[in-house]
């Protein structure tokens, strides 16, 4: 652990009292009062940045707005923090490690050092030993241990180790090559391998060990569990080596599990979990798209990191989300942002992004270890738009709670006509107007709804969005999507002052989990001091399970 000096609470800045002051006066102020006395709002509140349009004005701000919340970051050293994450100074500081994912996408000519390695040149030889096998798997040329062809990737993970990669191979599926197919096993419920595997053929399947600590519970389970699958289905261990591979940082642990190590695929403790999609945690997504395909999506992280890196912060994408996002979070105590995409290709977005910002953010003390006294990462949810608007957006719109929304929506669509898509962008601005502008119950007697429906129909509207359009939703657009949501998530924890790249909050359900395993089935009922509700729940559940 690096020592970080403390550096006074958020709260007691005086950004945050100018904030708050503004704050007030923003109680009464309407979206529909700022469009109506600026016919040039969309234009003052909007940027392109990476071939990303992104729409700020529907957002309950004036010009004050940005500034305020800006010196608060200025005072938070936002800049110099920038600068120390893009050149792996040691940031992590729990972990005493760097945060490095942007060298993940460096090029090939530039040159990071950490510890005296430059870890651009370890980059890029992985991406080459990737792309070699890939392109393997993908002519034909790797074989599986009877002779046949790989049709079947599944890539056996869990949270950073799953969710990026399933995401990416969703939201790519019309670059996928045709006769290849890749499926994802995470929860330990074996359910899902069976599910998963049920109608596939040993022989032409090819298993992806995905794990960073190659320690991970549910995914070494899971693996053990494919590894018996295979070897039952083809009758001889020595078919493993044709159809394992491992992506991870822990060699030992991949060689005790029978994987040679020339099948393994390495990254570096600098490389977070939830901010591994682009490293060879995605190596799913180069079997699935080719490394052409991959190279472009690592061309898009690229481009979002230098607007992120070189943009003024009033013309940064990044950092005006994040601003905006401590604007509801800690001003208006907005206590969740929903992602809408509207794009069935990009529905696993939301849950992609709940690990990287919950998990990031989900914080409780400063670099420092003070409690802190203000609220860190807001809860974050979604769901592809339409289906969305015909489940929760009622609450959206009428419900008591202030929910900032990120609608994200693609101009164009490899299955659509333009005319099917026209459809589906109309419902997304349409959306963003009527959170934004509402209408009123006067609005809705002069409609003719009946006086006493008026209450009922009304919308107050003033809920803001940001809207985000792409021209379509390509590897290279992913990219600039998932650097973008990247670098707000590190900016917030900037202004926090937490440390987004640490995740020990997860740790004492690991270790509690290894109790119970140890007393659910046999001897006393959990261990000694437990407390009467984890006693009973294990009663209940020998009682019900069966012998
Ligand atoms: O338990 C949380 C976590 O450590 C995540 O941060 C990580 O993405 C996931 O587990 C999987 O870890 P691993 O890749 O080491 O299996």
């Amino acid at each position: 652990m690096t020592a970080v000096p403390p550096s006074p609470l958020l709260t007691q800045r005086p950004a945050w009292a100018a904030l708050e002051e503004h704050f007030e006066s923003m109680h009464a102020v309407t979206l529909r009062d700022l469009f109506a006395s600026d016919p040039q709002r969309a234009e003052r509140f909007s940027l392109e940045a990476a071939g990303l349009y992104f729409d700020f004005s529907k957002h309950r701000i004036t010009d004050q707005t940005l500034p305020l919340l800006l010196e608060l970051a200025d005072a938070c050293r936002l800049a110099e923090r920038i600068e120390a994450m893009f050149t792996g100074q040691k940031i992590n500081t729990t972990e005493n490690r760097a945060a490095l994912h942007t060298a993940l996408r460096a090029p090939r000519s530039s040159s990071i050092v950490v510890d005296g390695v430059d870890v651009v040149a370890q980059v890029h030889e992985v991406l080459d030993r990737m792309a070699g096998f890939a392109n393997a798997v993908r002519e034909g040329l790797w074989l599986g241990y009877s002779g046949a062809p790989i049709r079947t990737i599944v890539n056996i993970g869990i949270g950073g180790s799953d969710l990026g990669p399933a995401m990416a191979y969703e939201a790519l599926s019309p670059y996928v090559k045709p006769g290849l197919a890749v499926r994802f096993v995470s929860n330990v419920d074996l359910s899902d391998f069976v599910l998963a595997t049920r109608d596939l053929k040993p022989a032409e399947t090819l298993f992806i060990v995905a794990s960073k600590t190659f320690t991970t519970q549910e995914t070494m389970h899971n693996a053990k569990h494919a590894r018996q699958w295979l070897v039952a289905g083809l009758g001889s261990e020595a078919a493993v080596a044709r159809h394992f591979v491992a992506v991870s940082t822990n060699r030992a642990a991949v060689e005790a599990f029978g994987i040679d190590a020339a099948n393994m695929f390495g990254f570096w403790d600098w490389v977070g979990g939830r901010f591994s999609m682009d490293s060879a945690i995605g190596l799913s997504t180069m079997l699935a798209i080719g490394p052409a395909a991959f190279t472009e999506m690592l061309l898009g992280f690229r481009e979002m990191d230098e607007h992120f890196r070189h943009a003024p912060f009033l013309e940064n994408a990044p950092v005006i989300m994040a601003l905006l996002g401590i604007w509801y979070n800690n001003f208006f105590r907005a206590q969740t942002v929903a992602v809408v995409p509207y794009s069935h290709y990009f529905r696993r977005f939301p849950s992609y992004l709940q690990q990287l910002t919950m998990e990031s953010n989900g914080k409780h003390v400063t670099r420092a270890g003070v409690h802190v006294d203000y609220q860190t990462g807001p809860i974050y949810w979604g769901e592809a738009g339409t289906n969305g608007q015909h489940s929760f957006f009622e609450l959206l719109h009428q419900g008591t709670r202030l929910v900032p929304i990120d609608l994200i929506g693609f101009c164009t669509n490899p299955n659509a006509r333009p005319e099917d898509q026209d459809l589906l962008i109309a419902n997304l601005i349409a959306q963003s107007q009527a959170l934004a502008f509402g209408k009123s119950a006067a609005e809705a007697l002069q409609e003719g709804s009946p006086a006493a429906l008026a209450p009922h129909r009304a919308y107050e509207g003033n809920r803001p969005s940001t809207t985000i359009l792409a021209p379509t939703l390509s590897p290279a657009v992913l990219g600039r999507l998932v650097a973008l949501y990247e670098h707000m998530v590190f900016t917030q924890g900037v202004i926090w002052d937490i440390n987004s790249f640490d995740q020990w909050g997860v740790e004492l359900g690991k270790a509690l989990a290894k109790d119970v395993l140890g007393t659910l089935t046999t001897g006393p009922a959990s261990t000694g001091e437990a407390d009467s509700s984890t006693k009973a729940l294990i009663q209940r559940y020998r009682s019900w399970r069966g012998p």
